[in-house]
């Protein structure tokens, strides 16, 4: 926490504005409007509830299929089951880690070609706050004319050529939920130019309330917004994000400045017009070249020492409960989940800390 955000939750109690509406929520809409660079948000319960909904604004019904990263964590694509509709993953590309989009390209030709007609949406993301190849699958996705949901949840605070993540597509989600850069405890958002969408993403997330004096409802509706005393916690967070943004930038530059010279371990790049938020500091580890030291050997070793780190995210392809779904893959997201290893990267860690780390791993080389 940065510090203003119990006067902010000190506020909502002392208004008594302790509900899903309140002067906190729409504040905290406007600071990300504000920040982003975007018209239009409504602050919501999870990133995931985002999602959902935004799929459900665009039309995404039982049997239409939905293309999706493989890459990520699956809050991405729950949301796809949940309405009936079908996945289709996309593996990465090898730069940024993210949706390929030649492979985006062949497997909207692939499903015309077998289905006769298009996949209803796109869902792109920007894995550990790293920007995907935003330009070229927004141009492709108008050339198909097939709406973007741009899953921002781990990129707050990341651009393109100066240009937020979460804008570029036809929706932005975001999350802060606890692990998040900033956090509300748990929460999400949902960004658009569109008004009309994001009013409609409100009343379904208000149980879909007919406006009359008594409750009417004629659509189904889902309770997934924000409670007035979290808004609070995020209008403080959202005081601290850019000083997050540089720690977390800080925690990799150590890193890198520590291992990158120790052969069979890489970072990865941030290519030219990309600012990535750094959420987490992963790290590749190649036992070919570390003499078969892996990253099953670095996690444990820093297990050992009650330090925690984890394995990259399991692409959605592989997980049993996706596996059987259509999936376009090309080899990279298993071998980066085969070699890949989330470091520590709190915004809190301290020198002492990352020295510990540091100091673990290169006692194994
Ligand atoms: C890439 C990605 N998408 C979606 C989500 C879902 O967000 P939430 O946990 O707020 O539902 C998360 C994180 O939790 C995420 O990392």
């Amino acid at each position: 926490m940065g510090g203003d955000e119990i006067k902010f939750v000190q506020e909502a109690f002392d208004t008594n504005w302790i509900s899903p509406v309140g002067p906190h929520i729409t504040g905290f809409e406007e600071d990300l409007c504000r920040y982003n660079s975007i018209a239009h948000c409504a602050a919501l319960s999870s990133g995931t509830a985002a999602i959902h909904l935004a799929m459900i604004i665009l039309g995404v019904e039982r049997g239409d299929e939905v293309l999706c990263t493989s890459f990520t964590f699956s809050g991405t694509c729950n949301s796809i089951a949940y309405l009936g509709a079908i996945p289709v993953f996309i593996d990465s590309e090898e730069e940024t880690w993210n949706m390929d989009p030649d492979l985006l390209r062949k497997s909207i030709e692939d499903r015309i070609r077998k289905n006769g007609k298009k996949p209803k949406a796109i869902i792109v993301v920007h894995l550990y706050g790293m920007p995907s190849k935003i330009q070229e699958i927004m141009s492709i996705a108008r050339e198909y004319e097939i709406p973007v949901i741009e899953d921002a949840a781990e990129a707050l605070g990341s651009d393109y050529q100066g240009k937020k993540l979460g804008t570029f597509g036809d929706f932005g989600v975001y999350s802060f939920n606890g692990n998040k850069i900033i956090t509300t405890s748990g929460g999400g958002a949902l960004v658009a130019e569109n008004a009309a969408w994001i009013q409609k993403s409100r009343f379904l997330a208000t149980q879909a309330r007919d406006p009359a004096p008594h409750y009417q409802h004629s659509e189904i509706g889902y309770n997934y917004r924000l409670s007035n005393v979290c808004a609070g916690i995020g209008r403080g967070q959202m005081k601290v994000l850019d000083e997050r943004v540089k720690q977390r930038r800080a925690n990799f530059d150590f890193y890198v400045k520590q291992l990158g010279n120790i052969p069979g371990i890489t970072f990865p790049a941030e290519p030219k017009g990309m600012y990535a938020n750094r959420w987490l500091t992963t790290v590749i580890v190649d036992p070919k070249k570390t003499g078969g030291i892996t990253r099953e050997t670095i996690r444990l070793a820093l297990e050992a020492e009650n330090i925690e780190s984890r394995p990259l995210w399991k692409p959605m392809h592989q997980q049993p409960v996706f596996k059987d779904y259509p999936a376009f893959v090309n080899g990279v997201s298993d071998k980066l989940f085969e070699d890949g290893l989330c470091l520590p990267s709190g915004s809190n860690l301290t020198q002492v800390d990352l020295e510990r780390i540091v100091n673990v791993i290169k006692s194994l080389f």
